[in-house]
């Protein structure tokens, strides 16, 4: 292995690997990338030049607003999947177009998923980070029979009564990250807490998720508006303090949870934990946060930077090369996602007319992820996750980071 890459993966993924370790790591790296300069990859090993029609993703991210920087990182992920396969799938090119999500009104996001649909005749929808707008789309995609993708949104709903047959969750819903959590804070001892969250329906569904297993007391929640366009969170952090908590526990993201976590390193009482669902310190915040991460910090996600498997080694370390930027569980989602499209397109051998049959496909999807074992639950058409409790450490080699400190498998939504 070259020098440089040796470097390289020392530096990004910073773990004190042994030589030999060190060796099996960067043969891996090494031979993705040179499979991904010709075109090649490992899930269409031996893939000739595509015979059939374009397949068409459409995908619907916010780039501004926010969640701009989450759908940026979705983007990336699936464009590196893509790439590792050269972007082609059972006999068929992939082609992906991206819409604006845009932030705060509904009916735009509906509006981009007609116009993917019936003017650019995308065969797969994707994307989607807000809940209530992987709503305003479900009834759309359902009724036009359109395979769906949701690789973000959480709203349970679409897990539940609004499930449809033509959407299908490779993210997570909100109960997942949070239901497991409130056993777990209680277990470690916390019996006060009080509830921040932004208030809209990911919010208020993560409070509704840890209140099912978190038997202590909940002495206030907290709701910061959504988008919280002032930037000001100082009369939220005074709520905090004066309810004298033990621990807090957030749901908030994206550029909300950047000004959060700065006013409360000054502002909130040092006595108090912080925990949460872990998108406010995912890796998107902390790098823009530095020295105002809260270290230590626990919080539960379905992935960590830190997360050791062979399949998160290699993803980081080729999404920080490829694009300069630290992965985040986003960018992870995308790459699922990408890697769903294209087992499927295996599996059907290209064919997608037949609607029923594609869905089929994607429903069986399963292989080794970042994340872990991925797989869908044919209950709630939503992906089964691991959660992992994470501790906020700084870390030598990765800067501010989640320590994977215990693992909770098998969280799979109620489905109803
Ligand atoms: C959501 O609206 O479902 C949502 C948005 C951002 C997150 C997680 C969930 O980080």
């Amino acid at each position: 292995m070259s020098e440089k890459l040796e470097s390289y993966l020392s530096a990004t993924v910073g773990r004190e690997l042994p030589r030999r370790e060190f060796l099996r790591l960067g043969a891996t790296a090494a031979g993705a990338f040179a499979l991904a300069a010709c075109g090649g990859g490992t899930a269409s090993p031996g893939a000739s030049a595509p015979t059939g029609p374009d397949f068409k993703v459409g995908g619907i991210l916010p780039t501004s607003g926010t969640y701009a920087e989450l759908g940026d990182s979705i983007r990336k992920g699936m464009q590196l999947y893509f790439d590792k396969v050269g972007s082609q799938a059972g006999g068929r090119r992939i082609v992906v177009s991206n819409e604006d999500e845009a932030a705060g009104d509904p009916s735009i996001p509906l509006a981009k998923a007609r116009k993917l649909v019936e003017q650019d005749s995308v065969d797969l929808i994707t994307g989607i980070i807000a809940s209530p707008n992987a709503l305003a789309i479900r009834n759309y995609v359902d009724q036009n029979k359109v395979p769906t993708l949701i690789s973000n949104a959480g709203v349970n709903a679409l897990s539940r009564s609004q499930k449809s047959p033509f959407i299908y969750r490779t993210s997570f819903s909100n109960w997942q990250p949070s239901q497991p959590m409130g056993r777990y804070l209680v277990d470690k001892g916390i019996n006060k807490l009080v509830l921040v969250y932004s208030n809209y329906a990911a919010g208020a569904e993560t409070a509704a998720a840890i209140k099912e297993t978190y038997s202590g007391q909940i002495l206030a929640e907290v709701k910061p508006p959504f988008p919280n366009t002032s930037g000001d969170f100082a009369a939220f952090i005074t709520q905090v303090n004066n309810a004298r908590p033990e621990a807090i526990y957030v749901f908030m993201s994206g550029q909300d949870a950047i000004a959060l976590l700065k006013q409360a390193k000054t502002q909130l009482d040092k006595s108090i934990k912080v925990t949460g669902s872990g998108f406010f310190v995912e890796q998107d915040v902390l790098g823009a946060i530095a020295d105002a991460a809260p270290v230590g910090a626990v919080t539960g996600l379905h992935w960590a930077l830190t997360l050791d498997n062979k399949e998160n080694q290699e993803f980081t370390t080729r999404f920080k090369s490829r694009f300069g930027k630290t992965a985040d569980v986003f960018a992870m989602q995308g790459y699922d996602t990408a890697r769903v499209i294209v087992e499927a397109l295996n599996a059907v051998k290209g064919k997608t007319d037949d609607k029923a049959a594609f869905m089929k496909a994607i429903a069986q999807v399963s292989f080794k992820s970042p994340r872990g074992d991925f797989r869908f639950d044919a209950n709630s058409n939503n992906v089964i996750n691991t959660v992992y409790v994470r501790e906020l450490i700084r870390d030598p080699k990765l800067g501010y980071t989640n320590k994977v400190i215990s693992s909770l498998p098998n969280v799979v939504d109620p489905g109803k």
